[in-house]
This record gives structure tokens, C-alpha cells and sequence, in this order.
């Protein structure tokens, strides 16, 4: 039975109930983290709390416990769920208010829940044979460095592409892409690893981060750089990135192979590289230790 945290008590899944008037449900009026955990151990704990706290600050909701509450609830949490890789999603959202309005009293509590779910990454979709994706227009705001639950955009974004037999959508905005619907983009232009550099139009993906420490660990050339999506048609290669799905090389692009049609040798030695440290991180050692 999965076991949840609601509101400082851990309780069966299907026991968390929260008020209707709970502005997450009425307005998305909150924010959210997903956090691997793999062999229990809990992924970049300290990066996920760190971006977690950046996006309530950005929207106003403080932030209702220490980093020291945060990670013996997580903690906790991993504990009483009965799998050794899970994916924890925790929400914090404005609070329950007595009556709907769209302008916000600033003392309300706010609501914290967090759930764990089984996280099979062997299964991931890009992990052998590579997914498709197609490229959309980016509907979103302005905030995305923002991990907000309002995610109505996403979701018609990611369902577009499923519906078109594609597993992600990747976005574009002005003439540049930006990132996937859940995820980060990366590309590689002859040998030379591209990422859209950090700002309000793109979530600063904790993945993403760990694919740049590991490429300076290792000395894979890389660049923080603006991607013109039409260059994304000439790409020796194109990954996507997650939490809950790692690194995928993306195979088809708009239904044309992207470089060879197979997954390319960056993203098979970063794979190597991040299924390592993921080992490490199992077998409790330094997970950064030896690349
Ligand atoms: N999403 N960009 C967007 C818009 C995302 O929603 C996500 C992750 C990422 C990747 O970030 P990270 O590496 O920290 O998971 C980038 C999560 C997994 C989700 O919404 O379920």
C-alpha cells in the first residue's frame, strides 16, 4: 500500500483528502518537485529542496519547514514505501482560504503533500531503442524557471504529441527551442553538446544540471547556447531529459530521423556516465567520486 504525506502526518495514499477550497485545486495556485530515489537513497536532495525554495519565493507561499524537516519527511517517506526506486512527488500549495478569490491572503497555511511512486527507469522510453518527438510551439508564460503544478499548457502540449505517436513535444518560442514539455533539451552538433542556457523560459532541470557536471567531469565539450530550432533538423543527435526518465535519445523528429536514426556515441558514454553515478549513489559512495 503506498503511504503519502499530507499536512505533517504520513497516511495511506488513498486516505490524503484536502479541502475543495485548497487554491491548489481551485487555481494550480502552488508549486512542485519530483525527486528520484533510487536504492532509497534519495537523488540531488539538495538541489530539488534548493529549487523547491526558489519557486515558492517566486510565488509568494512561505516556505512551511527547514531543509533539515524537508529531508527527514522525505526521508521518511522512501522509508515506508516498499520499493527501492521511487520517484517522490511533493506539492506545496497557497493554502485553503474560507472563500474563492483570485487575490491571495498572504497567512494562510500552506498545504504540503508528497507521494512516492514505484520508478521502473529500465523501462524508460529512450533506454534502448530511442523515442520520437515533434516539435510544437511553446504556449506557455513567461515564468517557467517556475515549478508550478498550473500545468494545463504541458499537458495539451505532451498529449498533442502522443496523439500524434510521439512520446514529447519539444517547444519553440521565437524561433528558438527551449525544452521539452517535462523535460530538458540537449544536442549535439558535431560532437559538441548543446544546452539552452538557464532563464525564465525553461525549467532549471536538476537533470540537466548533473549532464553538465558530469560532461566537465569527463571533458565532453559542451556549451550553454541558444538552439535555433531549425537547427534541430540538422542535429547529429537530440536527448531529452528527466527525472523520472533520465536521459532519451530522441530517434525521429517531426517523422525524419534525427542524425543516424540510432542513439548516438554522446549520449551512450553519458548514459554510462549517469547510470554510474546513479551505482554510486546505490551503493551509498560519493556519487560525483571517479566522474
Ligand atoms: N518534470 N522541464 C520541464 C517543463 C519539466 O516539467 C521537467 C521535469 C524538466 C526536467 O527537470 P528535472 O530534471 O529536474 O526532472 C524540464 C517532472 C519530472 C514532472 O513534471 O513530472
Amino acid at each position: 500500500m503506498a503511504i503519502a504525506y499530507l499536512n505533517g502526518s504520513l497516511l495511506p495514499l488513498e486516505d490524503a483528502k484536502i479541502p475543495v477550497l485548497d487554491r491548489g485545486f481551485l487555481f494550480g495556485d502552488g508549486v512542485y518537485e519530483v525527486i528520484p530515489a533510487y536504492g532509497r537513497r534519495l537523488f540531488r536532495l539538495n538541489q530539488h529542496l534548493k529549487r523547491l525554495h526558489n519557486s515558492l519565493q517566486a510565488v509568494n507561499i512561505p516556505d512551511p519547514m527547514s531543509t533539515e524537516a524537508w529531508q527527514n519527511m522525505l526521508e521518511k517517506l522512501v522509508k515506508q514505501n516498499d520499493v527501492d526506486d521511487q520517484s517522490i512527488y511533493l506539492q506545496v500549495t497557497r493554502g485553503v482560504a474560507s472563500k474563492r478569490d483570485h487575490a491571495f491572503d498572504t497567512t494562510l497555511k500552506p498545504t504540503v503533500f508528497a507521494m512516492s511512486t514505484p520508478l521502473d527507469t529500465t523501462e524508460s522510453p529512450g533506454s534502448v531503442k530511442g523515442i520520437a518527438a515533434i516539435t510544437l510551439d511553446d504556449i506557455r508564460w513567461q515564468h517557467c524557471h517556475i515549478k508550478a503544478i498550473t500545468l494545463l499548457p504541458n499537458v495539451l502540449l505532451r498529449q498533442q504529441a502522443i496523439d500524434a505517436g510521439a512520446a514529447e513535444a519539444i517547444l519553440v518560442r521565437n524561433g528558438f527551442a527551449t525544452e521539452g514539455a517535462a523535460s530538458n533539451l540537449f544536442v549535439v552538433n558535431n560532437s559538441l553538446l548543446l544546452t539552452p542556457p538557464k532563464g525564465p523560459l525553461l525549467l532549471p532541470g536538476i537533470t540537466r544540471d548533473l549532464i553538465l557536471e558530469l560532461a566537465v567531469a569527463n571533458a565532453i565539450p559542451f556549451r550553454e547556447a541558444d538552439i535555433e530550432a531549425s537547427a534541430l533538423a540538422t542535429a547529429n543527435e537530440i536527448w531529452l531529459t528527466s527525472s523520472t526518465r533520465e536521459i532519451m535519445p530522441v530517434t525521429t523528429l517531426d517523422d525524419a530521423p534525427v542524425g543516424t536514426g540510432q542513439a548516438g556515441p554522446v549520449y551512450k558514454r553519458m548514459t554510462a556516465l549517469f547510470q554510474a553515478y546513479k551505482s554510486r549513489l546505490r551503493a551509498d559512495e560519493d556519487p560525483l567520486a571517479g566522474g
